[in-house]
């Protein structure tokens, strides 16, 4: 059978916690078949040549992690400004934040042959290579152009814009024709394809045939949509753990008197935190009864810090969480308890099990992962609601999660008012449903289904 070779700017030690979708179910997957995990070290080097790297490997059980390390201005141009302030900005929709600075794109082409170059002596002839996320949409051009013949697949873990919003990249065309270097373009859902078939037909004058193939730029490629998922039988066991147990014990005596809702996040622009905030304040004022008794735990983990917008929200967020605990707060009740930092993994399932209602609100968002572990770590006789934004690519899976536009501040509020006075039976049934969809949809089924249609494309 072919090694599998997974590359991703953000590389996690799959024995250590990592907080982001991407590291999380990678990490899952290449656990379970073994192989060459290559990206970034996370480390910067002050100073470095631009384009250059000092590669080194280690073993992890049954994978090896080969890292590069990126020098200062290649970790700015590359990963905070082209990555995190030009594609993922546009890629959820957010022209308005996005800083088209022209000396960006240099960087993250050169960080592309970097990584291009370090990886192709570490190949072999019947390799199958999977390349992750936005930060890495040319490597596959780059690979190709120094003789690579292996078949390459990518997946887009974050949306894919319609087709006049991606089109504000300057560079829209050139990423087009990067993604049809690959083998399998994969999206997390089928809005993400549908704008994909769309720019294809519309923007680059290609064609879509009826079986998952795409004709472009001389190529023909084949795309499809495989929603991404948790490893659940890892996360039952997560819940049924030490560190879970003791963490919702602990909750559970803190607040007995209380309703928990809980957010958990990277701290970022896309996940709606501030209209969520907006959202329970709203809950506060038009439904008194849950004063002095429903409580917001709302868990961000530090991400990007570097980059202006991400400041920005955190000002912005903890200025919200102080007003309203100004507001409503009481001596012995804060309506909203804003932590920023990473939860070690093995305590998550105890704090969601802990709650009645999880709020997973993203403005948009390719997925959303922790919207799945929240219904996941539920008691099965007693389980909490999800309400989850519909701009969630969760929310084309999770059907029976309360679904609403996060945008409306009102709606969330009601919705969460009936999540929190939802009967036990709806509860159950609404949890039964969603566990079947989570099970149909897990991380394996992810890998599995991605690295057959691999394996069965073909560009030409
Ligand atoms: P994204 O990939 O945009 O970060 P996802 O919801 O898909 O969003 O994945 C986030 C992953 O990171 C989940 O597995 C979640 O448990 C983890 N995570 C997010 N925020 C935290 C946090 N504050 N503490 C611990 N883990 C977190
Ligand atoms: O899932 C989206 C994603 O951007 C991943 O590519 C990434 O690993 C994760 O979020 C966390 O972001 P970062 O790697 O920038 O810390």
């Amino acid at each position: 059978m072919s090694r599998l070779v997974v590359v991703s700017n953000r590389v996690a030690d799959p024995r250590k916690q990592a907080a982001g979708g991407l590291a999380v179910a990678v990490g899952e997957a290449l656990h379970s078949t073994g192989g060459l995990w290559f990206g970034w070290s996370g480390k910067i080097i002050e100073g470095g040549t631009p384009g250059e790297g000092e590669l080194r490997a280690q073993r992890s059980s049954n994978v090896t992690l080969a890292t590069v390390d990126l020098g200062r201005d290649d970790y700015e141009r590359f990963y905070t400004g082209y990555s995190n302030a030009v594609l993922w900005p546009v890629f959820h929709y957010r022209l308005d934040l996005a800083d088209f600075d022209t000396s960006y794109i240099g960087g993250y082409r050169r960080v592309n042959q970097l990584f291009a170059r370090k990886l192709l002596p570490l190949l072999r002839p019947d390799d199958l290579i999977w390349v992750h996320d936005y930060h890495l949409i040319p490597l596959a051009a780059e690979l190709r152009g120094m003789g690579c013949r292996q078949k390459i697949g990518f997946f887009l873990h974050i949306p894919m814009p319609p087709p006049l919003i991606f089109a504000a990249i300057p560079e829209h065309e050139w990423l087009a024709r990067c993604l049809f270097s690959y083998d399998l373009v994969g999206f997390q859902g089928n809005a993400d394809l549908a704008h994909f078939s769309r720019y294809v037909q519309a923007e680059a004058g290609g064609s879509a045939t009826e079986d998952h193939r795409y004709r472009a730029f001389g190529r023909t490629i084949r795309a499809q949509a495989f929603p991404i998922g948790i490893d659940v039988d890892e996360f039952t066991r997560l819940t049924q753990g030490k560190e879970a147990r003791e963490t919702y014990s602990t909750m559970r005596e803190q607040y007995a008197r209380r309703n928990l809702l809980i957010g958990v996040d990277r701290l970022d622009y896309s996940k709606g935190i501030p209209h969520r905030i907006r959202a329970f304040r709203e809950l506060l004022a038009n439904y008194p009864e849950n004063r002095d008794s429903a409580t917001l735990i709302q868990i961000v983990s530090p991400s990007r810090e570097a980059v202006n917008a991400y400041a920005d929200i955190r000002r912005e967020l903890e200025g919200l969480c102080g007003a309203i605990n100004g507001d409503y707060g009481e001596l012995d009740w804060m309506p909203v308890r804003y932590i920023h930092r990473t939860v070690a993994r093995k305590r998550l399932p105890g704090l969601y099990r802990a709650a009645r209602v999880g709020v997973i609100t993203p403005l948009r968002d390719g997925m959303n992962l922790v919207a799945k572990e929240f219904v996941v770590a539920q008691d099965p006789d007693d389980p909490g609601v999800l309400v989850l934004s519909r701009f969630a690519g969760a929310a084309e899976q999770l059907l029976e999660a309360l679904l609403v536009n996060p945008y409306d501040i009102r709606g969330t509020a009601e919705a969460i008012q009936l999540a929190l006075r939802m009967p036990l039976a709806e509860r159950q049934a609404r949890y039964r449903a969603l566990m079947r969809r989570i099970r149909e949809h897990d991380v394996h089924c992810w890998s599995e289904g991605y690295l057959q249609a691999l394996r069965e494309s073909g560009g030409d």
